[in-house]
């Protein structure tokens, strides 16, 4: 396995960066291309604190047609691509829907054409629960029926993932796409973890902010929902699962194990919890009270989410491993890293 070649888009950001370190840690070589529009460089250089190898770097848009020709002239012996790269504020893809369609889908479309130009044939896409919508049973499996998603940015990861079923019938493409839940925590080492530019939209972000006294309280959207606390409930996932998944689904490709040219799995633990559980873990896991509010309900939220997990756990031989303690506890030792890394 020494020594294939992966090109990783978008791996200067939060779930990229932890599939990179996964997939050095099983021999892979991989190369990054990112417009560093909601990332940063340099964590890159955190990435090879912790894996010893810094990928090799190409900072552009994937918008740009010419320059990802150039890329895949410069490097040709790529053997597979995990797709990244993408936009994906829910608030701001309803305000600015043409920056949504326009960046999500034009990026997807340019790197499928050189792609298909340069022979590569192994795709790994990163999609999301969102394409479920409010699903009506829990929970959620790969065959449940598509619903129209909330937003814009839902709507531009069905889009997608339908673009990609088309397109595999007609190229010798084969597609893996991975429809995560809700990715958080960190690596254990706290040298990457997701780094929100300005207010995070995300639930824990918000927890560890507010912990971390940068935000004054978190607000809580809703307690007057048909679930036991009356809080939205999620299926929430440790990051480091997610990226573990990425490694798996690119053997699956490279090995030809795949079992039809489009696979789609689901990425949860299976399991949901309330936004109150939540907070009442990070609170023990913490040891500190966290200061939040109940608020009214945030316009676009589904009620409740969570994965059927038994197609990834019995076709890719993949489950998620860390329980909602730890993902919490690897979130918040990751925030109190960032102000010693003085990263904004
Ligand atoms: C959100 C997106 C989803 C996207 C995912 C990527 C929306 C509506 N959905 O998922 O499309 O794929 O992020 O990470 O934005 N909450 C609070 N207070 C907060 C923040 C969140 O109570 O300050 C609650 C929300 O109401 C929700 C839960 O926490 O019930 C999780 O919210 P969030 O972390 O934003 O994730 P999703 O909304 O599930």
């Amino acid at each position: 396995m020494l020594n294939k070649r992966i090109l990783v888009t978008g791996g200067t950001g939060y779930i990229g960066s932890h599939t990179i370190v996964e997939l050095q840690a099983k021999g892979f070589e991989v190369v990054v291309i990112d417009s560093l529009q909601n990332s940063h460089a340099d964590v890159l250089n955190r990435v090879a604190q912790i894996s010893g190898i810094k990928p090799k770097f190409y900072h552009f848009d994937l918008c740009d047609k010419i320059a990802l020709q150039h890329f895949f002239e410069e490097e040709p012996n790529i053997h597979a691509v995990i797709h990244f790269a993408a936009l994906k504020a829910v608030g701001e893809s309803v305000e600015q829907p043409l920056l949504y369609y326009r960046n999500n889908m034009l990026s997807l479309i340019n790197l499928l054409e050189m792609m298909q130009l340069f022979n590569v044939q192994h795709l790994v896409f990163s999609s999301s629960c969102t394409v479920y919508g409010q699903p009506d049973n829990l929970p959620v499996s790969e065959l449940a029926p598509l619903k129209e998603p909330e937003s814009p940015y839902g709507k531009t990861k069905q889009m997608a993932e339908k673009l990609l079923a088309d397109v595999v019938v007609a190229s010798p493409l084969k597609v893996v796409s991975l429809r995560y839940f809700n990715p958080i925590g960190a690596h254990d080492s706290a040298l990457i973890g997701e780094l929100p530019i300005g207010t995070p939209n995300n639930l824990v972000p918000m927890i560890t902010q507010t912990a971390a006294g940068i935000r004054e309280k978190l607000l809580v959207f809703g307690n007057d929902y048909n679930t036991p606390d009356g809080s939205c409930i999620r299926d929430y996932i440790h990051v480091v699962d997610i990226a573990k998944a990425h490694v798996v689904a690119i053997e699956r490709l490279i090995h030809s194990h795949t079992k039809s040219s489009y696979e789609v799995f689901n990425l949860g633990t299976g399991h949901g919890f309330s936004v109150l559980e939540t907070i009442k873990t990070f609170e023990k896991v913490a040891a500190q009270k966290l200061n939040y509010e109940i608020t009214s309900r945030r316009s676009g939220d589904v009620e409740q989410v969570f994965a059927d997990t038994s197609l990834a756990n019995d076709e890719l031989g993949w489950k998620a491993e860390r329980n909602l303690e730890n993902m919490l506890s690897t979130a918040w030792n990751w925030q109190k890293k960032l102000s010693e890394l003085s990263i904004k």
